[in-house]
């Protein structure tokens, strides 16, 4: 029996997996890892065992279980509230999902896009007339999702320095009891922000559910605030790691930097790629409510399963030189957005935003670099949404 490796680990280089996961990698398709509190879980590294696993009732997304584990400290400070969506199982998740799917279809995204290339344009133009350089994630990376999501939701842009830094805290903070303090504050601040709506409706989503679920007595003021909390902070945090995260990688790889100028048609491939390759959310977390067996192991009722997706999505089995970041490859079934009944629900506007963020910043400054070495580059540590903290470029 091997020693139980620690999980999560930070990165050396942003996107690709930790360098210490390579024993995770040789021991696919599951491995026992040992969590920060000392507990251990399994860890799912296996492409088709994940897919297998993501779509089994037997393993639980309820955070609320005490045997749920904690990857980093703020998991604690989750198990006291009920997250919706993300946090519940069937039949529950399935009624709330429900509500929310239409607004996130092809065709209502489809129809969001002249919205979304209006910001990125407006971003853009600010970008060139303040500089070079420009720290990209403030500038560009940050907004674009954020404003996309606020006006998708009806929330006022102006208050996007509160929830953006409180969103900061709820995913990177390691003291469980700042963690708990950020989510009071959104949570009032969305209790808040439901009251005046209801008061003075609006013409977001946030509206929309107010007439429909919340009048109507399927949602509570309080279960709407908190699903508000979770569109928003998933809806801006993600996306925007993706943004800056993603044109780092380019930065890095000057030939597929070069192909996807020559010929913007490759845009949608290489989006597809890069939520492969750079595999953001790198750690998704359930605990099995049964016993399953899986790839030769059993996992007992009551233990932790994690889904490391930088390694998943890195698997010789299900791509062809897995390591090597390729437009022409279909990397379509990665599990980047999850996969199964919490398969990401803004996937949609994920992809629309970053097509158009990426094509549009590629268009205009053909010349951009990085304004300092590499290694400088700060990231973020390996517990939380995976991305830069700052990405200074010029042009
Ligand atoms: C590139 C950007 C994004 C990535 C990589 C991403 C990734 C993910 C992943 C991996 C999950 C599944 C988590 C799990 O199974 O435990 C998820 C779920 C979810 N995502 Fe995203 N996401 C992104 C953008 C967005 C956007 C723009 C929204 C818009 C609101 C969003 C809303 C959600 C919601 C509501 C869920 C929970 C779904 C459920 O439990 O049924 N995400 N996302």
């Amino acid at each position: 029996m091997t020693e139980a490796l620690p999980f999560p680990q930070d990165r050396t280089c942003p996107y690709q997996p930790p360098v210490g996961y390579q024993p995770l990698r040789d021991a696919r398709p599951l491995s026992r890892v040992r969590l920060y509190n000392g507990r251990t879980a399994w860890v799912v590294t296996g492409h088709a065992e994940t897919r297998a696993l993501l779509t089994d009732p037997r393993l639980s997304a309820d955070r609320q279980n005490p045997a749920f584990p904690a990857p980093a400290p703020r998991f604690e400070s989750l198990r006291t509230v009920r997250t919706p969506l993300l946090g519940v199982d069937d039949p529950e998740h399935n009624t709330q999902r429900r509500m929310l799917i239409p607004s996130f279809s092809l065709k209502r995204v489809a129809a969001l896009r002249p919205r979304i290339q209006e910001t990125v344009d407006r971003l853009l133009d600010t970008m060139e007339e303040q500089g070079p350089p420009a720290e990209l994630v403030s500038a560009f990376a940050l907004p674009v999702p954020s404003m996309v999501i606020c006006s998708l939701l009806g929330v006022p842009y102006a208050d996007h320095e509160l929830f953006e830094e409180l969103s900061r805290t709820l995913l990177q903070s390691v003291d469980p009891q700042e963690v708990t303090e950020a989510r009071d504050r959104l949570e009032d601040y969305f209790t808040g922000l439901v009251a005046r709506k209801r008061a003075q409706p609006g013409d977001g989503l946030l509206d929309e559910l107010i007439t429909e679920r919340l009048e109507t007595g399927e949602l509570s003021h309080h279960e709407l605030a908190r699903m508000a909390l979770l569109l928003l902070v998933a809806g801006h945090e993600t996306t925007s790691n993706m943004l800056s995260l993603g044109t780092f990688t380019l930065l890095e790889h000057p030939e597929q930097f070069a192909a996807l100028r020559a010929d913007t048609s490759l845009v949608p491939d290489a989006v597809e790629e890069l939520l492969r390759f750079l595999s953001i959310a790198d750690g998704l977390v359930r605990v099995a409510t049964e016993d399953i067996e899986v790839g030769g192991e059993t996992i007992r009722a009551d233990d932790g399963v994690i889904f490391s997706t930088s390694v998943v999505n890195r698997d010789g089995a299900a791509y062809d030189a897995p390591d090597t970041l390729d437009w022409q490859r279909s990397a379509r079934h990665h599990v980047a957005f999850g996969f199964g009944v919490h398969q990401c629900l803004g996937q949609n506007l994920a992809r629309a935003e970053m097509e158009i963020a990426f094509g549009t910043l590629f268009a205009r400054f053909p010349g951009l670099r990085l304004a300092v070495p590499a290694a400088e580059v700060p990231h973020k540590p390996g517990h939380t949404l995976q991305g830069l903290v700052e990405l200074p470029v010029t042009w």
